[in-house]
């Protein structure tokens, strides 16, 4: 028989105050000291009324937690002879898990070359913003989101057929979800399409990596808007893409640019209807010369139309997607800025000529988001919730733009806030002697969250900015961001 392991087991220490069980702390301690070998295969543990004292916990504690991993195979109990580290762990230990600011046992995992290569050029976007506040970009007026409606359609999916939400449904997602947003193309964009080009994704992010999976081999030129969208370029960076830094002006991205610098490119990405983050809507002359640009280096587009339906000045013009004949655009929408970003929910919409592609990626590979999200968004759609959801929202979006507009009167000259007229962030451009970073990090200290401009920007642009996000704070909640960036000293 082998010596119990009294003096190895107290030095577990279990904390209270975490959210997590004593028990469940135990067992943890027990398993890591079982996987690194400190409890050997073959020994004894300590009489669980011994190991209660010892460690401080009742005995019911240690009782949970060892046949815990006696279910788990690693401990073995014998009626009468005590308890034992599984024999069968002989020669299986894992090496000591490294403790705190101990980095030996850490080596970096070989990653893939078009990774390797990617990382150093991704755009830092170490967190996305969950907590609505002044100026947050990314989110919608969460607030405001109908959630009574939601609850209810909810309910109602998760009690009806089971097969219905809770099987693996149509790989390239559901045609009820489909037929809604080829309804809503039409009514809201004037897009005419058959639900069977549109595929499902797990937010337009996700459509943009399954895009560049299909389309893109290592090191094939890619047209991006500098500044541009941020997500988009480290997902197609990720993909293997080399990017091409496209100049944007009043007009959307500058075509000759873009030939000047790559014309054989293989891929454009572009936000037409309010260019991220400038906000600037493309010309028509402009979406010409970039279709023709496309044909003549066969090459295809990504139109992104992330908050096209929220606009409070014309109505929009139609999408790049509408005046393509030669089926070069893949147009990607998303559910995030029109509902809500958890859902992680959008949508490609690919040229008739794709479809079979996109079919025999989604057939094999691709899997998108849950069944039941989606059967919920559709009847959400189906039922007008979504309709008027949205034309309350570009209300909102108007009035809370107009709170920013005001609200922004009394800031030093130092800054200038461009005026927009869709979307809900608009830049603000900035004296060169100021430092974009600066007021950034002075207005964070104070609860106020600004992005920089050169956050955007794949290379560096003259202009030095910040993006105001106004949709996800109420008026009061600019106003007093607003006022706090007023005093800041950054911009003085
Ligand atoms: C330009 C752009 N496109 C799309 C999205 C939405 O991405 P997702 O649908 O993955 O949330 C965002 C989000 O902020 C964005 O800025």
């Amino acid at each position: 028989m082998k010596h119990a392991a009294g003096a190895l087991l107290s030095s577990i220490r279990l904390d209270r105050t975490l959210k997590r069980s004593v028990s469940v702390q135990l067992y943890m301690a027990l398993r890591d000291k079982i996987l690194s070998g400190a409890l050997r295969a073959g020994e004894r543990l300590p009489a669980t009324r011994t190991l209660a004292k010892e460690v401080g916990v009742s005995r019911t504690t240690v009782i949970d937690a060892i046949d815990r991993l006696v279910a788990e195979g690693m401990l073995v109990s014998r009626i009468g002879a005590g308890t034992y580290v599984s024999e069968t762990l002989e020669n299986q230990t894992l090496g000591a898990p490294p403790g705190p600011g101990d980095d030996t046992g850490f080596q970096q995992p070989r990653l893939s070359y078009v990774i390797s290569h990617a990382q150093e050029a991704y755009a830092r976007r170490a967190w996305l913003p969950h907590k609505p506040r002044a100026f947050v970009t990314a989110l919608p007026a969460l607030d405001a989101f109908p959630m009574a409606h939601w609850a209810r359609l909810s309910a109602r999916h998760l009690r009806g057929g089971r097969s219905d939400v809770m099987g693996y449904g149509q790989p390239k997602g559901l045609i009820t979800l489909r037929r809604a947003i080829a309804t809503h193309l039409s009514a809201l964009k004037g897009i005419r399409c058959d639900p069977e080009q549109l595929f499902i994704t797990s937010g337009a992010q996700h459509a943009f990596s399954l895009i560049g999976r299909l389309l893109l081999n290592p090191g094939d030129r890619v047209w991006m808007e500098n500044p541009g969208a941020s997500g988009a370029r480290n997902a197609l960076l990720s993909e293997g893409a080399e990017l091409v830094p496209v100049e944007v002006d009043t007009q959307g991205m500058v075509v000759s640019d873009g030939l000047a610098k790559a014309p054989h490119f293989r891929l454009a990405f572009v936000t037409p209807s309010h260019q991220q983050p400038l906000g600037h809507v493309m010309s028509l002359p402009r979406r010409l010369e970039l279709l023709q640009a496309a044909e003549q280096a066969q090459a295809l587009i990504i139109e992104d139309d992330y908050d096209g339906e929220f606009y409070f000045g014309n109505a929009p013009r139609p999408a790049l997607h509408s005046i393509d004949p030669n089926g070069r655009v893949l147009y990607v929408g998303t559910f995030s800025k029109s509902l809500f970003p958890s859902l992680r929910l959008g949508f490609v919409l690919v040229p008739e000529r794709m479809v079979a592609a996109f079919d025999g990626m989604f057939n094999t590979w691709a899997s998108g988001p849950s069944t039941a999200t989606q059967a919920i968004v559709a009847e959400f759609m189906d039922e007008g919730h979504f309709a008027t959801h949205i034309r309350l929202m570009r209300q909102l979006y108007k009035a809370r733009y107009e709170a920013l507009l005001e609200a922004a009167r009394g800031l030093p000259e130092s800054i200038r806030l461009q005026e927009t007229t869709s979307g809900f962030h608009t830049p603000a451009f900035l004296d060169p002697r100021v430092e974009e970073a600066e007021v950034v990090a002075q207005a964070a200290e104070q609860g106020v969250t600004l992005a920089p401009l050169g956050r955007y920007c794949l290379s560096p642009i003259p202009q030095s900015g910040l993006v105001f996000g106004f949709g996800c704070a109420a008026p009061e909640d600019i106003a007093r961001g607003m006022g706090i960036l007023r005093d800041l000293p950054a911009l003085r």
